[in-house]
């Protein structure tokens, strides 16, 4: 996780390289720090902390120069501190280094570094690469070679940029498995982990590929591979707009992107029909479909196995993609291997990709980010359509993940079409869904302010959104909360349950509504407080989350919608930030 960014050009460096780690932060918050050329040498300042308190207090918008970098930290090696925030410099202060990925060789080179004199300041593995900079630069190297030569000593992933005080025209970038996107705009050039610090300048990007560089100066990029021979690229249009990633008004993102489910979910719909039915008939047609993916995305793709299954008659595996690893042995060839991710970078997901590829396996994804790594490595992709996302738990993106699915479903029973018409309608009762339970799911979840504990059960597709409205829940509240098949509560969570214990009941009157009914009874007998979540209320019910009616399978998506808000008024009502959650970041590009 954590965010990069660098920009050298005509304007000035500490803005705008502020206004992009505002941007970055859902990669991690826990430190921030900029560096810029100012004339003379490379002032930095950093400090542990939340990006605008870091920013009043060191002033990191009034910094001076046109070429800076900046850097937005989730810790991986060594605590929040200001020491171990980034940027971070050689002994001599002339190279400073920002850095997004883990270095595992470091303990290697930090001690033969310390043994040749170097003075480390942090705990981080990203400050050995300064300090072999700085060895590079005093056998004579510029900073392009110094680079070169460096990356070659480095094990691990990396996205890095480097200013040097010698060379102050220029910021070096250099990618291995880690995210790094060149912006090229009117007044300068900018490299960063994402495009989002930079829409609002410029739409015009180059992705830079693994094991590649590029030297960014004021009029533009240069690219090459590790060796120094020079690499073309090409230069994509984003079509995100800048505003779409700001909060428009609202408190925090995450209701904001909640109210944008409906207009989102009809832009998942926009697919084209020969493309999507092809890649529909890919999945119908191998002899093996395994879906692999991570938290939300992997939820999303739990529910996809059901509808694939019940509506079409596919049956797919679905895996952890961190677990996927240990079963890549046996892989092959006929094996179809489907992701699922809102961002496209998710580490776990781009390791299985790889371990896939290798032995010869076609890889299909379903991914929200244009351009991103996985798009980039797949066979084919279909997108999610939904716009950027910021807060750090998904919402729209699993409303978009999820519509696909069906929509994949009709497809392979050659019904595309249908599944369009249909699934519009169920979009305009997205906001139904919202509007009938606003109210009411902040009044839930201020009854259960106390509540250290809530269990959500359901079956067969509705267990699946059991597990996401349970990850909802603590992700962003920090209640534990389980979600679980109902069937199997009383193999032993049904020991947990006391009186006042919350259950959230996914019933709607579909093929498992009076199985779980009784699950749901058997948890009141035992104390619980039964919220019954459904298009029917019952008397067993304590509280009663309304679902306006649909025909049986689409329930899922109108679940999703309360049971996000139920989550966002808990953690409201806790005083946490349901945006920026304690230890997570949105974008997990370490292992
Ligand atoms: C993180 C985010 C989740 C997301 C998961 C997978 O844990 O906080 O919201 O579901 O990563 O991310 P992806 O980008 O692959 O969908």
């Amino acid at each position: 996780m954590c965010g990069i960014i660098g920009y050298i050009g005509v304007k000035s460096a500490g803005p705008i390289l502020l206004d992009g780690l505002r941007k970055l932060e859902y990669r991690g918050y826990d430190s921030v720090g900029m560096a810029t050329f100012e004339g003379s040498g490379i002032t930095l300042k950093k400090d542990a902390g939340r990006i605008d308190d870091v920013a009043k207090r060191e002033r990191l918008g009034d910094m001076q120069g046109n070429a800076g970098i900046g850097h937005t930290r989730w810790a991986t090696h060594g605590g929040v501190t200001k020491e171990n925030a980034h940027p971070h410099a050689s002994c001599d202060g002339q190279i400073v280094v920002v850095h997004n990925g883990i270095i595992e060789n470091y303990s290697e080179l930090r001690a033969a570094l310390a043994e040749r004199g170097h003075f480390f300041r942090s705990q981080t593995d990203t400050e050995v690469v300064p300090h072999l900079l700085e060895e590079e630069l005093r056998r004579g190297n510029g900073i392009e070679q110094a680079v070169r030569n460096v990356v070659k000593q480095l094990h691990g992933s990396f996205a890095l940029l480097v200013l040097c005080s010698r060379e102050p025209d220029k910021i070096v970038a250099a990618r291995r498995e880690s995210p790094l996107i060149i912006g090229l705009s009117d007044h300068g050039t900018f490299a960063a982990s994402d495009a989002t610090p930079f829409l609002g300048q410029t739409k015009h990007v180059a992705y830079l590929n693994d094991n590649e560089m590029a030297v960014l100066t004021r009029g533009g990029a240069a690219y090459f591979d590790f060796n120094g021979n020079p690499v073309r690229k090409e230069v994509a249009e984003i079509t995100w707009k800048a505003e779409q990633a700001t909060k428009g008004g609202h408190d925090y993102f995450m209701i904001k992107e909640i109210l944008e489910e409906p207009s989102a979910m009809r832009n998942a719909l926009l697919q084209d029909r020969k493309a999507f039915t092809e890649f529909a008939h890919e999945i119908a047609s191998a002899k093996k479909a395994m879906v692999i993916a991570c938290g939300t995305a992997r939820h999303s793709a739990i529910i996809g196995k059901h509808l694939l299954d019940r509506v079409a008659g596919k049956q797919v595996e679905v895996m952890i993609a961190s677990e996927f690893a240990y079963f890549a042995d046996n892989l092959t060839p006929d094996t179809l291997v489907v992701c699922v991710s809102q961002s496209g970078e998710t580490a776990d997901v781009l390791d299985g990709v790889r371990k896939a590829k290798a032995k010869g396996c076609r890889v299909l994804s379903i991914v929200n980010v244009v351009g991103s790594t996985l798009s980039r490595l797949s066979d084919r992709a279909v997108y999610l359509n939904c716009g950027p996302e910021v807060c750090v738990a998904a919402t729209k993106s699993f409303i978009n993940q999820v519509t696909v699915f069906y929509l994949l479903a009709y497809a392979m029973r050659g019904a595309f079409d249908e599944g369009v018409t249909e699934l519009t309608k169920v979009s305009e009762l997205l906001l139904k869904a919202f509007e009938l339970n606003d109210a009411r799911a902040k009044a839930i979840a201020e009854r259960f302010v106390k509540n250290g504990n809530a269990y959500y059960i359901g079956r067969g597709v509705n267990f699946a959104m059991a597990l996401e409205g349970a990850l909802k829940m603590k992700e962003i509240s920090y209640v534990h909360a389980e979600g679980m098949p109902a069937g199997e509560l009383k193999h032993g969570t049904l020991a947990l349950i006391e009186n006042g214990t919350p259950v959230f009941l996914l019933n709607p009157t579909d093929y498992t509504y009076y199985d779980t009914l009784s699950n749901g009874l058997e948890t009141k007998a035992r104390g619980a407080v039964l919220i019954g979540v459904g298009n029917k209320n019952n008397t067993a019910y304590d509280e009663f989350i309304e679902l306006p009616e649909v025909p049986e399978i689409f329930y899922p998506l109108l679940e999703a919608v309360p049971l996000q808000l139920v989550a966002y008024y808990a953690a409201v009502a806790r005083g946490r930030d349901p945006d920026r959650p304690r230890n997570l970041a949105k974008s997990v590009t370490v292992k």
